[in-house]
């Protein structure tokens, strides 16, 4: 078997350009390394709400000039799970998606089942399907957007490792692990990859195959992406601490004006008494 090594794919430590909160994010530079080893030439997304996972495949697609047409497809609308959202996500999506990426990817406002037609059969090389998680939702992706993958191709999975509610992904998962070559990132809410066809990349056998190799790999990208976590975090905390300390200042300068006045009231006072005297 090969040796696949992720420090020869140093686009896994590139800084994400598009964090905003979402679970997705501590795989983040797991999807810039993948893209690197697969040079996909058409990559799709079912599911992608702010973009953390869309964007990171296509920084990465962009930085190291990969000849790939890419597609976005969500409704934009959200689902029981993310909850109902309106033109907000898709309008500031497409401010940091349009200039950076407008050139090779697209947004597709559309239900997955609806593009799917516009879409040739084995035509892609990277699917990641992160939509509606119910057992029935995603059994469903996944059976009609199969038949779109090429022989070369990898399908990702998102939250195959949630068991709360009704997500059911891990179960499709259950089944899907005894048919094809398989890893999965239990953080993170779990990441599962399977190769569909004969020809993939087959430097990708080292993650199909437990070793101690592989455990040291899924630490190094599980360590990767908490650093992509924290950094967020701490963004976000920075951001929360700037607006607090300019609230400070505005209400100091509220309290100096409110002390000015309660001096210049005591002032008229004792003026008074003094004059009463
Ligand atoms: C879990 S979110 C995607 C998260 C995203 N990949 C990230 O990086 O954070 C699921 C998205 O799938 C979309 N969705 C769910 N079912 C859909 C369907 N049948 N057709 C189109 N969009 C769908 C929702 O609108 C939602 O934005």
């Amino acid at each position: 078997m090969s040796k696949l090594n992720p420090l020869d794919y140093p686009i896994c430590f590139a800084h994400p350009l598009r964090i905003t909160h979402s679970t997705w994010i501590t795989h983040v530079p797991f999807a810039m390394f993948l893209v690197d080893v697969l040079h996909p030439t058409t990559l799709v997304e079912l599911g992608t709400n702010w973009g953390v996972s869309y964007c990171a495949f296509c920084q990465a697609i962009k930085s190291l000039n990969v000849d790939c047409r890419s597609y976005a497809v969500d409704t934009w609308r959200g689902d029981p799970h993310s909850g109902p959202f309106g033109d907000e996500v898709l309008n500031d999506l497409r401010k940091h998606h349009d200039p950076l990426y407008g050139g090779f990817s697209r947004l597709v406002q559309s239900t997955f089942d609806d593009a799917l037609p516009h879409f040739p059969d084995k035509s892609i090389d990277l699917l990641h399907i992160d939509g509606y998680h119910t057992y029935e939702a995603v059994k469903n992706d996944f059976d009609n957007w199969l038949p779109k993958v090429s022989n070369r191709g990898i399908i990702l999975f998102h939250d195959v490792n949630v068991r709360e509610r009704d997500f059911g992904v891990w179960k499709l998962w259950q089944e899907l692990k005894s048919i094809y070559p398989n890893f999965e990132f239990a953080h993170g809410h779990g990441l599962g990859m399977i190769a569909v066809g004969t020809e993939y990349n087959h430097a990708l056998d080292m993650f199909f195959n437990e070793s101690e190799e592989l455990r040291c790999i899924k630490d190094f990208f599980y360590q990767l992406g908490v650093n992509v976590e924290n950094k967020y975090t701490i963004n976000m905390q920075k951001a929360q601490l700037q607006s607090l300390a300019a609230q400070l200042a505005e209400k100091e300068e509220k309290l100096a004006g409110k002390e000015d006045e309660v001096n210049t009231y005591q002032q008229q006072l004792q003026n008074i008494r003094n004059s009463r005297l």
